[in-house]
């Protein structure tokens, strides 16, 4: 009796936990073009798990010590948004003592550095030098060079390298989907100066936009990022300045959304240390910009030859960034917290601008 009961249970369990894998099977290769965020619990859960919550983990305390642009988000987003849970995030400075990590984000200091910690660091804790800007819009403070124990940046030989970087599949696609496409070459820019700024990225819209439509988005009231992306064959994915590594989300967004981006950046070589070669167009595989917008033109038309700019969606997947502004540094907060709870190093940062501005 007490044996059929249990084959019985068995069985049931069984059927369910098959349905539950075939569900996250249907769930993980649904496609998703438009790039939704996950839906975020709701309302502000678990305010600041207060103090006592360190008693009870052995996990090390990371304390942010300024709001990067004061955008400030719920530290559970790192757990439901990056499943990073490795680190106690904090902001709230009277920790400081017991803080494994500081993370000082770079911008917010002042000249004469009188916001920075004073008080003397324990041995154990770590500053982690925060900055995802290029060299061209990082302000020299004097006096910062020796404090830093670890770098946080775009750059890839920083000790935490933050990037949305492609992940590999774990079955190869056969087919790929593309999302409708409605226009040919589209770009989200600041657009208020687009005919007189003198930015490099501005030079060359310019001389391209006269021999090939660009529909142009003001990136201050473009909505639906992802979608507006999405419904454009090509994308000027191009830098705001040209550094070495320094390729932000205006080249994850188009590969997310299943749109070829047109980069203007690093050279070649270094776009295609994070993505496949074949994964974009670069301005300076053209002579001029009369040659790329004949080369897109005829694209345009070859319906084959422009799918091809997505094989590597066989392989790879890129996943859409956070567009949200309150999480505009919220990848790089989390990856900082997955470092601190993984690595425990002693490190000196011995001049941090030579290293930066090399
Ligand atoms: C947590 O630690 C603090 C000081 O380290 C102590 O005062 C407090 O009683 C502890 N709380 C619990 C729940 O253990
Ligand atoms: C440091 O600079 C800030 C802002 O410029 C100023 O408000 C503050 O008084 C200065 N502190 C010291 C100690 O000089
Ligand atoms: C962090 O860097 C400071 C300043 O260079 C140094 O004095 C300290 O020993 C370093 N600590 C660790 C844990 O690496």
């Amino acid at each position: 009796m007490a044996f059929h009961i249990l084959r019985a249970t068995a069985a049931v369990i069984l059927v369910l936990a098959g349905i539950i894998v075939l569900f996250l099977m249907y769930y993980k290769s649904f496609p998703s073009p438009n790039c939704h965020l996950p839906p975020v619990h709701s309302g502000r859960l678990a305010k600041q798990a207060n103090i006592h919550a360190t008693n009870e983990t052995d996990k090390p305390i990371m304390l942010l010590w300024f709001w990067p642009e004061n955008k400030r988000f719920d530290f559970q987003d790192c757990k439901t948004l990056f499943k990073i849970d490795s680190c106690y995030l904090t902001d709230d400075r009277s920790l400081y003592p017991r803080a494994h990590a500081v993370l000082v984000f770079h911008r917010a200091i002042q000249d004469n550095l009188s916001n920075l910690p004073t008080s003397p660091r324990a041995r154990f804790q770590r500053w982690i030098w925060f900055n995802m800007d290029s060299p061209t819009s990082t302000r020299r403070i004097a006096g910062v060079q020796g404090l830093f124990n670890l770098t946080l940046s775009y750059r890839k030989d920083a000790d935490i390298h933050v990037r949305w970087k492609l992940t590999l599949k774990e079955k190869t696609d056969q087919d790929i989907v593309l999302p409708k496409k409605e226009r040919l070459l589209c770009w989200i820019v600041e657009s208020n100066d687009l005919q007189t700024n003198s930015g490099e990225r501005y030079n060359y819209y310019r001389e391209l936009a006269k021999h090939i439509k660009v529909d142009v988005f003001d990136s201050s009231s473009a909505e639906n990022y992802f979608q507006t992306i999405s419904s454009c064959k090509f994308y000027l994915s191009f830098e705001e300045s040209i550094h070495r590594d320094y390729i932000t989300e205006t080249f994850n967004g188009p590969l997310a959304a299943g749109t070829v981006p047109i980069v203007l950046g690093p050279p070649r070589g270094n776009y295609e240390d994070f993505a496949p070669g074949t994964s974009f167009i670069h301005v300076n595989d053209f002579p001029d910009a009369v040659t790329l917008a004949q080369f897109l033109l005829r694209l345009e038309k070859d319906n084959e030859a422009y799918i091809k700019y997505f094989n590597w969606r066989r392989i790879y997947t890129a996943r859409c960034h956070l567009t949200e502004e309150k999480h505009k540094f919220a990848h790089a907060i989390c990856q900082a917290c997955r470092h601190v709870g993984k690595y425990k190093e002693y490190r000196v940062v011995p001049d941090l601008y030579k290293w930066f501005f090399a």
